[in-house]
């Protein structure tokens, strides 16, 4: 049996920033204490993240990636497409569950990113299978030939039902598109929040999956919410 050491303080709550409000901050704390522990080179990557850049919190993080990392184990993608790498956190946990051969496509518009996630992606032995992209993932993605059998959709919030469109048509049947933030800190309820772009961005995206026949969908409550589709 796996030992669990897990104590729940105000401390470590109070560490925990920001809380969504999908999830207890203890309860989220619980959840990964009792999940395979984050590997030395994600934890690291995650702490340099947080030491080093201004909104660490854009990270998937430990409960995040381990389950899309156990998403994509399960499916066994061949060719992925992420759109936004930050600093590489959820290429690399995504990347695990590729057939050999495979390709993670990841796309950010900041060139820092890539300064930054390419040793993490070289100590993990990805840099064959991981290929950064900088630019607009607008018009990146138009470029990239061939199908994806997973695509991570974690960018601006604005452009989510342009990303879709942009990629259903490259998903065979079976694949799966996973939108993050699909809750949004809680402000798909407030109808006030619908005047800034991203919240009105995600009720709209929300919306048209809802009432896209191509997929089947379930807005799961992990961490700020992700939106998944299976293609039918
Ligand atoms: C939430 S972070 C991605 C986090 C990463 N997927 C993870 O879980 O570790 C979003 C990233 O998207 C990038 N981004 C924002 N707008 C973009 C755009 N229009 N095209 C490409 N990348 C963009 C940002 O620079 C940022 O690094």
């Amino acid at each position: 049996m796996k030992p669990v050491r897990f104590k729940l303080t105000q401390t470590n709550i109070a560490l925990e920033t920001p809380s969504y409000i999908t999830t207890h901050p203890g309860l989220e704390q619980y959840a990964e204490a009792h999940t395979t522990p984050e590997s030395i080179l994600l934890r690291k990557l995650n702490r340099e993240t947080h030491i080093k850049l201004r909104m660490p919190n854009m990270l998937s993080g430990h409960l995040q990636g381990a389950f899309l990392q156990m998403i994509s184990q399960l499916l066994k993608p061949f060719c992925i497409l992420e759109i936004g790498t930050f600093t590489g956190y959820s290429a690399i946990c995504l990347a695990k569950g590729l057939q050999p051969g495979g390709i993670l496509h990841t796309i950010d518009n900041n060139p820092e990113m890539e300064d930054f996630a390419m040793p993490y992606i070289r100590e993990a032995g990805m840099e064959k299978s991981i290929c950064i992209h900088i630019g607009e993932a607008l018009e990146i993605v138009k470029g990239i030939e061939g199908s994806f059998d997973l695509v991570f959709i974690d960018a601006d919030k604005d452009n989510y039902i342009n990303y879709y469109d942009l990629v259903i048509n490259k998903v065979p049947q079976g694949g799966l598109i996973i939108a993050d933030n699909a809750l949004w800190y809680g402000k798909v309820l407030d109808p006030n929040a619908l005047t800034d772009k991203e919240t009105a961005g995600i009720v709209a995206f929300n919306e048209y999956v809802m009432n896209d026949t191509r997929v089947e969908n379930v807005l799961l409550p992990l961490r700020d919410g992700l939106m998944m589709m299976r293609k039918l």
